[in-house]
């Protein structure tokens, strides 16, 4: 379908000519007028693709103020053809931003080329602001903020979620530079665990009005044709919830461990209240545990669980008679199978309560020995859990260095030389290597 023209000149013979040439060159003219007024009106009513406007024209408004006010609503090339050569006029009409500017008499070619390319550079142009304005609607209806900066890092474009983020209208924020609008920082909240995983990182910025918010951000550098950098994208995201989420679970997951950490020294204490011989037993095993734990460079959560089930790893004990426990003598060998079966009491104690460590396992095993020889399964070697390996260790170390119903202390050197007397035989080959470096090397001490 040929593009339509509207011409507007007042002189028959340029019609009659130009109507020649435009139909010889195999456009349409939709409407010849005399008249700016009248060029307005068949704007507005043909809808044409291009205007071929004369300046002197016969009414009240010339040429190039009607262009002006055609502008003012409309996006269509106007071409003017003119007998005007004055600097004067020819300054008014480059002002309208014309898509040509012919003088007359109008040359066929001359005239078929300015069409051409008028109604090129039209397609080109409606072609880029479509695309534009695609891609502005998308930026103003996603819900994070973008900052489009310039290769200078000033601003050159926000969305209305960036002057919401930043509360600052766009004005203020265009052509500042990012930093000078936010200052992003990078901070911790910090759980007083050992565990580092609780800990929570993330960047923030503090508001114009003083609160401190959350924000995840990327940047992305903005390639031209030529594949150099022509700027860059900001996109920030309000990450206020989910901090929140998080630092409220982090709160929870404390207040559990707390309730946890005081049921375990509860059953603890429960039992030492009935085997006073016994009493601070469990905790100086923990200590010992978690040291050598620690030493081996377990992972911390590890070190953790081991602590625990070293806090309460006798409370099997809690349903042998207590006479049998602080008996001051040796123990008849039913007395011993009584004691005996402390370590599967233990793990039926615990088994049925979910914590996150294997509490009732490495309970159930801490009297357990490598050869097999150790009570109540005589697991070997790897079917030992580590954790109830190290257990073992400490349990013989502390039992041995400190009093008991039936003897006195025997001392931290005869409990690490029974340790390395059958290290590999019944005790973790490494685990009594760390022990001994701790006491002698690194002077651990029991309290
Ligand atoms: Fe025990």
């Amino acid at each position: 379908m040929s593009k339509k023209i509207l011409l507007v000149e007042d002189d028959k013979t340029t019609i009659l000519l130009l109507h020649k040439f435009i139909e010889d060159l195999g456009y349409h003219i939709v409407k010849t007028v005399a008249t700016g007024e009248e060029a307005i009106r068949e704007v507005i009513k043909t809808s044409p693709d291009l205007v071929l406007m004369d300046i002197v024209l016969g009414g009240e408004i010339d040429g190039i103020d009607t262009t002006r006010q055609i502008n003012e609503g409309y996006r269509i090339p106007v071409i003017y053809i003119t007998s005007s050569t004055d600097s004067d006029t020819l300054k008014r009409a480059l002002a309208t931003n014309p898509a040509a500017y012919i003088v007359k008499p109008a040359d066929k070619k001359e005239l078929k080329s300015a069409i051409d390319l008028a109604l090129l550079r039209h397609e080109m142009e409606e072609k880029l602001k479509d695309s534009e304005l695609r891609f502005f609607t998308i930026l103003n209806s996603i819900g994070d903020a973008v900052f489009v900066m310039d290769t200078a890092d000033q601003i050159t474009y926000v969305n209305p979620i960036a002057e919401r983020i930043t509360e600052t209208t766009i004005n203020k924020l265009i052509g500042r530079r990012f930093t000078d609008v936010m200052n992003i920082q990078y901070d911790g909240v910090y759980s007083g665990l050992d565990d580092a995983t609780e800990d929570i990182f993330f960047n923030y910025f503090i508001s114009k009005s003083g609160k401190k918010v959350p924000v995840d951000f990327s940047m992305s550098p903005i390639i031209d044709f030529n594949g150099l950098r022509s700027g860059s994208v900001i996109i920030l995201r309000d990450d206020t919830e989910r901090v929140s989420s998080e630092l409220k679970l982090k709160d929870s997951y404390i207040q559990i461990k707390k309730a946890v950490d005081g049921i375990i020294r509860a059953m603890a204490q429960t039992l030492e209240t009935r085997d006073p011989y016994t009493a601070g037993h469990q905790r100086r095993v923990a200590d010992i545990a978690q040291a050598i734990a620690r030493e081996m460079h377990l992972q911390e959560k590890e070190i953790e669980g081991i602590f625990m089930a070293g806090i309460i790893h006798d409370v099997g004990k809690i349903c042998i008679p207590s006479e049998i426990l602080s008996k001051p003598g040796r123990l008849s060998p039913i007395e011993f199978d009584l004691i005996k079966t402390h370590p599967q009491i233990g793990y039926d104690i615990l088994k049925t309560i979910e914590f996150p460590w294997p509490l009732a396992e490495m309970v159930y095993q801490h009297h357990e020995w490598l050869n097999g020889s150790g009570y109540p399964r005589g697991l070997i070697r790897d079917e030992i859990l580590l954790g109830a390996r190290i257990i073992c260790v400490a349990d013989v170390v502390e039992a041995m260095a400190s009093d008991r119903p039936y003897r006195a202390a025997l001392g931290v050197e005869n409990a690490l030389a029974e340790i390395i007397d059958k290290k590999g035989i019944l005790f973790d080959r490494d685990v009594v290597e760390i022990c001994i470096k701790l006491f002698r090397e690194l002077n651990y001490r029991m309290i």
